[in-house]
């Protein structure tokens, strides 16, 4: 019985691992201390029989010294290492550096338009980037004949005669008024595709946010105020606008806005073109042609739209030259702007 006891406890002191000191504390708590499994085998040993005590003693003895033994070099290997004895595996050797990405320059940008317009109760919306010539030119009033509308500006899809890479966000009001009930507070940002050759100043794709604002008795007071509360908290207080009477389809009265340039604070320098203005949006009263095409009530309600281009924002902000820097991924460029907090 004895001896069985003695030969099996050999058997599994053998097997015993551990990957923390804890689990070595444990196993010498289990074994070696008073009421371990080895100690206790010592307290039976004063009935063994006295023909065989001294055989067994000498194996008890074994016994508890391969269990001392086996305990302590655990110990030593989980404290040495500072965790599991692996062989070749240095755990004590410094990690790789991780270089921390940084969000793209026009990420930035509109993550602030989006903050600016949700303080003042604007949802963001999304639509698709490739629609039907409806939804991006005719509900928007667009005449049939319009330039636009030419291959030369727009990408059509292939095949599709009438489906195209949307070539402004305006598209998305009209998805927006046909699903949703007035009031409408929503700004729409994305990205739109126009056949441009690409140059420092021009690219076949960019991004726009688009403004949408409809409810009873919205007015052109209504417009003005929001925009000069955007140019404010995107550009500082001191920031003045100017609105330009302009024309789109879409919108009647239609304005451009230029803000009081925010790199020479109006003096004139080259990015104003030594105005003391820079366009940045183009906005105006909802045509009500576009609320019927869309299927809400214009003798019931109005509104106001806006747009403006995010690349051209963020050219205010961080002064970048080139448009083509932001779509080429180039890690030098995208790094400036780790600690760019807006
Ligand atoms: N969709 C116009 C463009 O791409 C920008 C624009 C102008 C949007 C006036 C509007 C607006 O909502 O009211 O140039």
């Amino acid at each position: 019985m004895m001896k069985e006891k003695i030969d099996q406890l050999l058997a599994e002191i053998d097997t015993l691992t551990a990957q923390t000191a804890e689990q070595a504390e444990e196993l010498r708590i289990k074994y070696l201390s008073k009421k371990g499994s080895v100690s206790v085998l010592f307290d039976d040993f004063k009935t063994v029989a006295p023909e065989v005590k001294r055989e067994v003693g000498q194996h008890l003895n074994q016994l508890k010294n391969k269990a001392t033994e086996k305990i302590n070099a655990l110990k030593e290997a989980v404290e040495a290492n500072g965790g599991p004895a692996v062989a070749g595996l240095d755990l004590s050797r410094p990690a790789d550096p991780i270089a921390p990405g940084a969000r793209h320059p026009l990420s930035i940008i509109l993550n602030r338009i989006s903050e600016v317009f949700s303080h003042i109760g604007f949802a963001v919306e999304e639509g698709p980037e490739i629609v039907d010539d409806w939804h991006n030119f005719t509900a928007l009033n667009f005449a049939e004949e319009h330039p636009a509308r030419d291959m030369q500006d727009t990408f059509f899809v292939e095949g599709e005669e009438k489906m195209l890479l949307r070539t402004h966000t305006s598209t998305v009001q009209v998805k927006i008024m046909q699903t949703q009930k007035p009031p409408i507070r929503a700004i729409m940002p994305g990205r739109v595709y126009r056949n441009e050759a690409i140059s420092a100043r021009a690219h076949c794709f960019f991004h726009q946010v688009e403004g949408l604002y409809i409810d009873e008795n919205v007015s052109f007071a209504d417009l003005k105020q929001t925009l000069l509360y955007f140019a404010k908290e995107m550009f500082g207080e001191e920031t003045k606008i100017r609105l330009r009477p302009s024309y789109f389809p879409f919108t009647e009265p239609s304005a451009e806005m230029d803000i009081s340039c925010t790199i020479c604070g109006g003096k004139g320098c080259n990015i104003c073109k030594y105005s003391g203005w820079v366009e940045i949006l183009g906005c105006g009263m909802v045509d009500p042609a576009v609320l019927d095409n869309c299927d809400i009530d214009s003798k019931k309600y109005s509104g106001f739209a806006f747009g403006m281009g995010v690349e051209r924002i963020a050219q205010l902000k961080f002064q970048v030259k080139d448009l083509r820097l932001y779509s080429e991924n180039d890690v030098r460029f995208l790094g400036q702007f780790k600690s760019a907090l807006l």
